[in-house]
């Protein structure tokens, strides 16, 4: 029998009021000069506050609120100058995927003397020897809260690099849904989705284990059954706990793989496109794919979002993130997302040259990419 590797996760605080856990986070992670990283519109909508005033006044606090919409190895750099300015040992990270991201590539570097960009070309670079690290978000879908990896851009125009490594994994996390209340409908639904696109691929993938596909199929229902509330009614706390909860799923199925969805969101890397838009875009020209996939799991999916049985299950999958998608006003192509690239060729080969279809239980091949890229384009 093969000897597989069973991931772990890190602790997780969950729950509304979970931020108020911090002190004890602190405490058991040894940070007694903690840096938050952050960006401007979580000051601006109050999320910064929420969680300063649940830090004791003993403790030594350090801020840094300019990481950008999209992880960038200049926002990781001037986080490292505010870290090591005022002598911070850990890190806080509140935020969504950019923020959480740029927080592991900052525990990389802050004992390193290489620039980041040498990390990223050189994993052999990422050791045990990392800052110490808290994760919260503040939106519900990424998973980043608790995987070992992410993506950091050179520049907000070029692809991004890929960071994974077990040193990267958070060592707590506190997941409190109350900091995503005030997440506007728009963010709520796409990065909801991203969730659902990492329970999928990852459920789908050749490097599936029984624990994960388990939690990957319960993410699966509680975006199905809470995502559009939560978008309607960003007050509606029990929908966003339920969000909150299938994004950590999402991460637990990421572990397991990902696919051609997320290989097709390197075709458009060139352009800073939402993430969560972007995969929730390419997913259903995907599962028409995957119809006919070999064995019960393509029908298992759609089981768990609630679709009738019958065959050619990746029809039905891809009908109902469509319904979705447009229910929750998002777009329908690349082409609406205000993407102007022309280059097929290029697309294809960044697609088909991806990591992500690795564990993928069919790759398209450059021709089926082809095809797929065109009808995700629009
Ligand atoms: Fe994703």
């Amino acid at each position: 029998m093969q000897v597989r590797f069973l991931p772990s996760f890190p602790p997780i605080f969950f729950g509304l009021g979970a931020v108020g856990k911090i002190g004890e986070a602190l405490a058991t992670t040894n940070i007694t000069k903690p840096l938050i990283i952050t960006d401007r519109g979580l000051v601006e909508c109050g999320v910064l506050n929420h969680l300063t005033q649940s830090i004791s006044s003993n403790i030594d606090l350090s801020i840094f609120d300019d990481i950008p919409e999209n992880p960038t190895i200049s926002g990781v750099e001037n986080s490292l100058k505010v870290y090591r300015e005022n002598g911070c040992n850990g890190i806080i990270a509140l935020g969504g995927g950019s923020v959480l991201d740029s927080g592991k590539a900052l525990r990389v570097i802050t004992n390193q003397d290489s620039p980041l960009h040498l990390c990223l070309k050189d994993p052999s670079k990422i050791t045990a020897d990392v800052a110490p690290y808290i994760t919260i978000p503040s939106t519900a879908g990424t998973g980043a809260e608790i995987t070992w990896g992410g993506g950091i851009h050179p520049d907000v125009d070029t692809p991004a690099f890929g960071l994974r490594s077990p040193y990267l994994k958070p060592d707590i996390a506190i997941c409190d849904p109350e900091l995503t209340r005030t997440l506007p409908p728009k963010l709520t639904a796409a990065t909801g989705m991203d969730a659902i696109t990492h329970c999928v691929e990852g459920y789908l993938s050749n490097n599936s284990n029984p624990i994960s596909e388990a939690v990957a199929l319960d993410g699966i229902k509680r975006v199905i059954n809470y995502i559009g509330r939560a978008f309607r009614d960003g007050k509606d706390m029990e929908a966003r706990e339920n969000m909150s909860m299938a994004a950590i799923q999402g991460g637990i199925a990421i572990e397991m793989g990902l696919g051609p969805i997320h290989a097709l969101s390197m075709a458009f890397s060139d352009a800073p496109l939402h993430h969560g838009t972007l995969v929730t875009v390419s997913m259903p020209a995907i599962m028409r794919f995957y119809n006919g996939l070999k064995g019960e799991k393509l029908d298992q999916v759609a089981t768990a979002m609630g679709l009738p049985k019958g065959g050619n299950s990746g029809n039905r999958i891809a009908k109902k993130i469509e319904e979705l998608n447009l229910e929750m006003e998002l777009p329908s192509t690349v082409r609406q997302m205000g993407y102007k690239k022309n280059d097929l060729g290029r697309m294809i080969e960044d697609a088909s040259s991806s990591h992500f279809n690795s564990p993928a239980p069919k790759k398209p091949t450059k021709e089926e990419y082809k095809i797929i890229i065109e009808e995700v384009l629009g």
